[in-house]
C-alpha cells in the first residue's frame, strides 16, 4: 500500500516512522516532509494547503491512503476534495474540522451538549466586546475565533490588557479574518493534559493521555511555542476518577452531540483539557494529532497504526487492536535559539549517528531539518524531538536528555525541565 503523509514536522516524522513498520505499507510519500521523513520514504515539495497539487500527486503515485497532519490542510478542505475524488483519507472534512478552526462554534457546541468548559461571551462587534470587558473580574481570557498559529489566546490581567487584545484582534486585524470575531472567557486554573481520541463517526477510542510543555522557558516562563517537550503519561498526578469523568462527562456527550447535529467526524479529536478543582474542562478541540504529543503517543502504541487508521475511516474502530506499552515516554525538543521569535537556519546538525536508527525505545523525530548535500541542517524553529521510553518517567527522561546531549548544532536550545517532577507545563 502507498501512503501519503501531509505535513513536515515532528508529528509527521513520527507518523512516517510508525507507518513504515506496518507490513502492509509499501512506500511512504511525505509532502513536504523533512530530512527525517526522507529516510523513511520520499519527500515531495508541495505546500500543505495546495489541495489540487496534493490530489494530483495522490493520483500519480497511486496513493491508497492519505494521512493529514496539520490543521491548515483540514481547514483548506483537503479531506472533502480527496473524498470527492474517491480517495481514502484520514481526517475530518472542513465542516467537521470547524471544531478546531472556530473556537466560537466549538464553545456553542460544548454548551449545547453540556460538556464542561469555561463560561464565555462571543462577539462580532468590537463595541460589545469592549463593553463586556468593563463588566468582568480579572484575569480574563481573550481568544481569536479562528486559526492563529497558537498565538490567538491572550490572558488579560486587567481591563486595559483585555481591551488592547480585543482591539488588536478586531480592529487592527492582527490575525486577519481569524480575529474578526472573539471569545472572551472565564480564567480557569489547573494542570493541562492532551487527550487523543480516534473517532469513526459512530465510535471513539482513546489513545494514551499526554502532556505538552508550551512555554519556551523553564518553570513554564516566557512566550508560548508550538511545544518544547511532551510526556505520556503526564508528569502530574491524575485524579483517580479522570478516565470515568472523561468518558461520561466529555466523550459520551461529545459523540451524542455529533449524532444530534448530524456532524460526521472521522479522524482524530484532540481535546485540550484543564483539570480544574471542580473537574476536567475542555479548553479547546484540535482536529488532528498533537505535536509534540504524537512523538510520545505513537512510541507507546504497540499495535500496527495502519489498521487503526483504516478502521477509523471505515467505521470499525471497536474491532481494531490497540495495545499500549505500559512504559513511559518523554520527548525533548531541540530548538533554534531565538525561537519562537526570529532565529537562524542552515546550521549543521552533528551526533545524529549516535542514535541507532532502528531502536525500539529511543527515537529522533525531525521537525525543522533538511538535507544539504551530505549534511542534515536546521530549517526551522523546532528542529528535532528526542523521545525515549523508560520503565517510568524518570528513566525515560534521563534517557531522552542523555541522547539529546549527544546531538549538537549552533544555537541549540532546549528546556531542561521536561517531565521533571513538579515542573509546570
Ligand atoms: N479559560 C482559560 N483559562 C485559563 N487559561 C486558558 C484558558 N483558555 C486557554 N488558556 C490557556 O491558553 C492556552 C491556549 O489556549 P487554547 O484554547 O488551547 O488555544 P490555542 O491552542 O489555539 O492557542 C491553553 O493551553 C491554556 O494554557
Ligand atoms: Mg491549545
Amino acid at each position: 500500500m502507498n501512503v501519503l503523509i501531509i505535513g513536515g514536522g515532528g508529528r509527521e516524522h513520527a507518523l512516517a516512522w510508525k507507518l513504515a513498520r506496518s507490513p502492509d505499507v509499501k512506500k511512504i510519500y511525505c509532502a513536504p516532509g523533512n530530512a527525517g521523513t526522507a529516510r523513511r520514504g520520499e519527500n515531495v515539495p508541495l505546500k500543505i494547503t495546495d489541495v489540487e497539487g496534493l490530489l494530483q500527486l495522490a493520483r500519480e503515485k497511486s496513493i491508497d491512503l492519505t494521512v493529514v497532519g496539520p490543521d491548515d490542510a483540514l481547514a483548506a478542505g483537503i479531506v472533502d476534495r480527496f473524498q470527492a475524488d474517491g480517495r481514502r483519507i484520514f481526517g475530518p472534512t472542513r465542516e467537521a474540522a470547524r471544531l478546531e478552526w472556530s473556537k466560537i462554534f466549538t464553545k456553542d457546541f460544548l454548551l449545547r451538549h453540556g460538556i464542561p468548559t469555561a463560561a464565555a461571551g462571543r462577539f462580532e462587534r468590537v463595541e460589545d466586546a469592549l463593553a463586556f470587558c468593563g463588566t468582568r473580574s480579572y484575569p480574563l481570557v481573550v481568544k481569536a475565533d479562528g486559526l492563529a498559529t497558537g498565538k490567538g489566546v491572550i490572558i488579560a490581567q486587567d481591563r486595559d490588557a483585555a481591551e488592547r487584545a480585543v482591539r488588536e484582534m478586531m480592529v487592527a486585524g492582527r490575525f486577519g479574518d481569524a480575529g474578526r470575531r472573539v471569545l472572551i472567557e472565564e480564567f480557569l486554573t489547573g494542570p493541562e493534559i492532551s487527550l487523543h481520541a480516534l473517532i469513526d463517526s459512530a465510535h471513539h477510542r482513546l489513545l494514551p493521555v499526554a502532556q505538552d510543555y508550551k512555554r519556551v522557558g523553564e518553570g513554564n516562563l516566557g512566550e508560548n511555542t508550538g511545544g518544547m517537550g511532551s510526556a505520556s503519561p503526564p508528569a502530574i498526578s491524575l485524579p483517580n476518577d479522570l478516565p470515568q469523568r472523561v468518558e461520561t462527562g466529555i466523550m459520551q456527550p461529545f459523540m451524542a452531540g455529533l449524532h444530534a447535529e448530524k456532524l460526521r467526524f472521522q479522524g482524530l479529536l484532540f481535546p485540550g483539557l484543564m483539570l480544574t478543582p471542580t473537574g476536567p474542562r475542555v479548553l479547546e478541540f484540535n482536529a488532528r494529532f498533537g505535536d509534540p504529543e504524537t512523538q510520545v503517543i505513537l512510541p507507546r502504541l504497540q499495535s500496527d497504526l495502519l489498521p487503526i487508521l483504516e478502521a477509523t475511516i471505515d467505521g470499525r474502530l471497536p474491532q481494531v487492536e490497540m495495545r499500549v506499552d505500559p512504559r513511559a515516554a518523554v520527548c525533548v525538543i531541540l530548538a533554534s535559539s531565538g525561537y519562537p521569535g526570529s532565529y537562524e537556519t542552515g546550521k549543521i546538525i552533528t551526533g545524529l549517528e549516535t542514535i541507532p536508527p532502528d531502536s525500539d525505545d529511543l527515537f529522533v523525530f525531525h521537525a525543522g531539518t533538511r538535507l544539504d548535500g551530505e549534511n542534515v541542517v536546521t530549517s526551522g524553529g523546532r528542529v528535532l524531538g528526542v523521545t525515549a521510553l523508560g520503565r517510568d518517567l524518570g528513566e525515560a527522561r534521563d534517557r531522552a536528555y542523555d541522547a539529546a546531549d549527544r546531538i549538537a548544532f549552533e544555537g541549540r536550545y532546549l528546556r531542561r525541565d521536561i517531565a521533571a517532577a513538579g515542573a509546570v507545563a
